[in-house]
């Protein structure tokens, strides 16, 4: 009887091992069909066999890894926080709607999973007027900083999208000093002064710290956005590589002797055509006080990246602005983002993926007045479109964004997010990829791996997903589409 008991005990406990096999595919498809449209396989499930084939083969090689990410999201400027507090005033239902399909990241949740939100410390082109956290002429004690020079629904749209997502991570960053810290004597335009340095650290300390009052912990902060351009329509300031170094070595002080040695400073902010020469001077004069440089689209190409990560290889790389306009059209917008941010960074090392305005309304409102940026006949767009009515629409921007960040949340609550491991397309040129593995918080849980495939052909693809010897046949529809499955680690 004894023995029967334990041989009873000894086959329940092998009996349960889950097989390899994909059991959930989001898809997006270039007619529009499908948005991010989840698919539940597990009654029916794609195994992974030893005699799948079809005449493309994606490998995945779990053995080579990459960088560890923090996930995909977009800026949230004063702007766009303006629009969804006034949603919160007008339909508060449909506001935590809208913030859940945005920011829920938990496993299974009907949601993009947004996991990075950049925001501004002070005035951009998005915000009603030119502001910064202190704007008193040479008040060099900061006697009169105060951030709440920025809107109130800023801080009350974070700590609502706080309460959704737990795992959030927060990259602040100045679009311009304060004036009285430039030749120019104003927030508009003009070059950082350097004898100010000190007290630019200082003020950047202080936002940080004012921040943390208000309940939010920086992952990251930045030293100025795009401080290779100049317009006196916004808050735009030029700061050159060696003045750079300068602010983030007295920055990086400061903030490991007053509670912040876990936030990162982060150089650059500007775009991919000066990847090897602004952010590598700036790794040259002060590599031990940045943890890495951010990229934005504007100019140069995505592999402009590869000049600083060969420099400095050991640096992260942050993709964290680029913005969409009203004259694209859905397909060609998603290959765009899919091929240089949400596949195309990434497999040049990005440990995340940023768009520029998270919510615009459908004139790509509200604008700073008499902004210069984003101007003309194609505005710019929102992640998500927020009218007036109340009525919303995700746009191409949201789907990139969607399909990269469900690849890499983390499975478990508060376990770690995807790491970007080896891929490699063979007998297709239509199919683009990157693939994930996300490591689980139990040893003995087995970790996700994930892909996220562009389809950029005419027509279906059907490929073999190769892993760990074995293959499975998916066919990829005209579009963007991840899918996952767990496996055992080696
Ligand atoms: C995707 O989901 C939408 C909304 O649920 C639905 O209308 C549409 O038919 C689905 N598309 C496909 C191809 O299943
Ligand atoms: C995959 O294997 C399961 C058994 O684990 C089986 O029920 C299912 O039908 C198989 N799927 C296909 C598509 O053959
Ligand atoms: C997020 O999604 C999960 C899964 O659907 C759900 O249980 C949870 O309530 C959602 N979180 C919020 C804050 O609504
Ligand atoms: C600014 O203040 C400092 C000391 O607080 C002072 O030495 C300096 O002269 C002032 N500069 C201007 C331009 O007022
Ligand atoms: C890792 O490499 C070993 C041999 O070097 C191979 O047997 C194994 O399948 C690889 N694992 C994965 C997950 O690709």
């Amino acid at each position: 009887m004894m023995m029967f008991r334990s041989l009873l005990v000894g086959l329940a406990l092998v009996l349960p091992i889950a097989a390899q096999q994909i059991q959930d595919v989001w898809t997006t498809t270039s007619d529009k069909q499908s948005l991010f449209n989840y698919t539940d396989l597990s009654d029916n499930p794609i195994n992974f066999t030893s005699d799948a084939s079809a005449s493309a083969n994606i490998q995945v090689n779990a053995n080579k890894t990459y960088q560890e990410m923090i996930g995909f999201g977009a800026a949230l400027t004063d702007s766009s926080a303006q629009l969804l507090s006034k949603l919160k005033s007008s339909d508060s239902d449909k506001y935590w709607d809208l913030l859940n399909y945005m920011f829920n990241s938990s496993d299974g949740a009907k949601s993009a999973g947004m996991t990075f939100l950049r925001i501004p410390i002070g005035s951009s082109d998005f915000s009603d007027k030119s502001y910064t956290y202190d704007d008193t002429k040479n008040d060099t004690s900061f006697e009169h900083f105060d951030i709440d020079n920025a809107p109130a629904y800023l801080f009350d749209t974070l700590k609502d999208i706080q309460s959704i997502n737990s795992v959030l991570k927060v990259h602040l960053c100045p679009w311009s000093p304060p004036g009285w810290m430039k030749e120019s004597g104003t927030i508009l335009g003009g070059k950082f002064a350097s004898a100010y340095t000190g007290y630019y650290a200082q003020y950047l300390l202080k936002a940080l710290q004012a921040f943390q009052t208000k309940g939010i912990v920086a992952h990251a902060i930045s030293l100025q956005n795009e401080p290779q351009n100049s317009n006196p329509t916004y808050a735009t300031a030029q700061i050159d590589a060696s003045m750079e170094a300068k602010i983030g070595s007295e920055l990086r002080t400061k903030m490991d002797s007053n509670g912040f040695k876990d936030t990162i400073i982060v150089a650059y902010e500007h775009n991919w055509d000066n990847a090897g020469s602004y952010p590598v001077e700036v790794m040259k004069d002060a590599g031990d006080s940045f943890a890495g440089a951010a990229f934005h689209c504007y100019a140069g190409s995505v592999s402009d990246q590869d000049k600083f990560h060969d420099a400095y290889p050991d640096k992260d790389i942050y993709f964290t602005e680029c913005t969409g306009s009203f004259n694209g059209d859905f397909w060609s917008d998603l290959q765009w983002y899919l091929n240089n941010i949400f596949i195309g960074a990434v497999n040049h090392n990005s440990k995340n993926g940023a768009m520029w305005n998270l919510v615009l309304d459908g004139s790509g409102q509200p604008l700073l007045p008499g902004t210069d940026s984003c101007g003309g006949k194609n505005p710019c767009r929102g992640v998500v479109t927020l009218n007036s009515d109340g009525s919303y629409e995700p746009n191409q921007e949201f789907y990139a964004i969607a399909h990269a960040s469900k690849a890499v949340i983390p499975k478990d609550k508060n376990g770690p997010f995807g790491q970007r491991i080896d891929s490699t397309v063979s007998g297709s040129n239509d199919l683009v990829v990157t693939a994930y593995v996300t490591k689980r918080s139990a040893s003995n849980d087995w970790p996700r791996y994930s892909l996220v495939v562009l389809n950029q052909g005419d027509s279906d693809t059907s490929a073999t997903i190769e892993f760990g010897g074995k293959k499975a046949v998916y066919k990829f529809p005209k579009g963007v589409t991840t899918l996952w499955w767990y496996a055992a680690s080696d």
